[in-house]
């Protein structure tokens, strides 16, 4: 198994954010967000790593990277849609835009494109159902959502 640690960079973060919690394995949230960061995903390298860190089993950073859809469980692409599925996104076209994504891309959720630069992902509702349909790309949101819309952002990543 290859071996994952922070960088230094990232274990002076981890450092500081630890005084703040009365408990090692409080950090769970954060100590993972700071993988992710690192390595785009949470590999289990990366879980034995942080279990050591918190003094904790990686069974129980496996429960928590499982858990929360915002960690990543396998490495992903240079960009990471995630399209929001739930009910008012469905209801304003979301499926379309997922079509429309694999005609474009080549990709269903769950997969990466052949060249490496997109991961699509399904998510459940994130709170900005007024903007459907939406998702987020690389973190930001992206709301009210059209097939031109969405094209016109794949294709500046492609430049
Ligand atoms: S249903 Fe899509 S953001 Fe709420």
């Amino acid at each position: 198994m290859q071996s994952f640690k922070y960088t230094e960079e990232n274990e002076k973060k981890f450092q500081k954010d630890a005084k703040k919690y009365p408990k090692i394995d409080s950090m769970m949230l954060p100590a993972l967000w700071l993988v992710q960061e690192q390595i785009g995903w949470i590999s289990p390298e990366a879980m034995a790593f942080v279990a050591e860190k918190l003094e904790t089993t990686p069974i129980r950073v496996y429960e928590f990277a499982t858990f929360y859809t915002m960690f990543n469980l396998k490495p992903i692409g240079k960009h990471h849609i995630e399209l929001c599925k739930t009910l008012s996104c469905m209801l304003c076209g979301s499926e379309d835009i997922k079509a429309f994504i694999k005609q474009t891309l080549g990709i269903s959720p769950g997969e990466t494109s052949e060249d490496g630069l997109f991961t699509l992902s399904e998510v459940e509702c994130m709170g900005a159902c007024a903007g459907a349909p939406m998702m987020s790309f690389d973190g930001e949101y992206q709301e009210n959502l059209t097939k031109k819309k969405v094209k016109d952002l794949l294709m500046e990543c492609k430049k």
